[in-house]
């Protein structure tokens, strides 16, 4: 059943190619995304003005990559709500908003209430879901399956990777059917889109550089993952990650912010794992990782740079394919996959199970 593997953790990390082809290629015909087969509508597309997600965990995480994508590009504007919090506010949402709503299993309470809140509010909801037929796909106007397959780890690995392409692809299609797109900037980003999954074969191969690291945060009580931007936004993920399976406290930090107060936290030895692959804050980020390098952090630096040997920006380098920054969010997911993962198995714990977790929250 774990084809080898010896988690279905790692089974699933590397099933993420195959997760994405089958995800985004039934939605791209003559070259641009096309959501007729999932009989969702243009004009729900075209017509929104501003965009809610809704979600909790990794499929909220998702989302605030979404969120960052889709506001550089399109310039709508898109809110991100915790779903429990969001099923007891009085939300900003009418009928001119999309709400997205993202789970994996489609059974999560708290998310399946926002959704029911949202259609109360007068919102037509789209849902991105893995699980066929569950309950959040059954209750929303419109449903984006992703094609996973079944995840069987407890934490979240593939299914983050294709709920991301789902926001991507709804993302170009807004853009392209609403007029903000040109047809050849949509098969430009498609294009792109698909080439992640080449690079993210390329990078499952940099598994055994990773492991390495593992050995070093396995030693930890604490651990900051940093970025700016984008890279910003998938640290979120990377953080949950290791808490979920490692128990290694961590927290994400968007990097300029650092010197607002965390910084008293980076002294000798702290592990900080530092994105640096927005080509736009490149400079800036290199140096918010000097600054906590100089109070002894051990960096270990996650970028597009083919080597990267300076001791006094990082001790360890993990290199991801070129590409343009706002698909480097999927090769980079893979690296902090593997560093939780590796960390987790490292210490000997159960990696898919870890404790008082269950896959699917049908409880508040
Ligand atoms: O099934 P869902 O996507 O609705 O689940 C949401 C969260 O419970 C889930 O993503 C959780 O955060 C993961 N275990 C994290 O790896």
């Amino acid at each position: 059943q774990k084809g080898g593997y010896p988690h279905f953790m790692l089974k699933e990390i590397y099933e993420q190619p195959d997760a994405l082809r089958n995800t985004i290629t039934p939605r791209i015909v003559n070259s641009l995304p096309d959501f007729t087969e999932d009989g969702i509508d243009d004009d729900v597309l075209r017509n929104l003005e501003n965009i809610t997600v809704v979600a909790c965990g990794t499929a909220m995480h998702a989302g605030i990559v979404g969120k960052a994508m889709i506001e550089k590009e399109l310039r709508i504007p898109v809110n991100v709500e915790i779903a429990s919090e969001f099923r007891y506010k009085e939300p900003l949402i009418n009928e001119k908003t999309l709400v997205i709503v993202t789970s994996q299993s489609g059974e999560t309470i708290d998310t399946l209430e926002a959704l029911r809140l949202a259609k109360r509010c007068g919102s037509k909801v789209l849902s991105i879901v893995n699980v066929k037929g569950s309950t959040i796909a059954r209750e929303s106007d419109y449903v984006l399956y992703t094609h996973a397959g079944p995840e069987i780890a407890v934490a979240s690995t593939k299914a983050y990777s294709v709920q991301m392409a789902a926001m991507y692809l709804i993302g170009c299609r807004i853009g392209y059917v609403k007029g903000i797109y040109s047809e050849d900037r949509a098969r430009e980003f498609i294009r792109q889109l698909l080439d992640v999954i080449p690079v993210i074969e390329e990078t499952l191969k940099q598994a055994d550089e990773v492991k390495t690291v593992a050995n070093y945060i396995k030693m930890a009580p604490d651990a900051f993952f940093i970025g700016r931007g984008l890279d910003y936004t998938l640290s979120l993920e990377g953080a949950l990650k290791l808490k979920e399976i490692s128990y290694v406290h961590a927290e994400a930090y968007a990097a300029g912010e650092l010197k607002h107060g965390t910084i008293a936290l980076i002294t000798d030895n702290v592990p900080v794992i530092a994105l640096a692959t927005q080509e736009s804050v490149y400079g800036k980020m290199i140096s918010n990782i000097r600054e906590v390098k100089a109070r002894g952090a051990y960096v270990i630096l996650v970028s597009m740079d083919e080597e990267y040997n300076d001791g006094d920006v990082c001790d360890k380098h993990i290199s991801i394919p070129k590409q343009d920054g706002l698909f480097t969010v999927f090769s980079a997911a893979v690296i902090l996959q593997l560093i939780a993962y590796y960390t987790s198995d490292a210490k000997g714990l159960d990696v898919d199970k870890p404790r008082n977790l269950a896959k699917s929250v049908t409880v508040e």
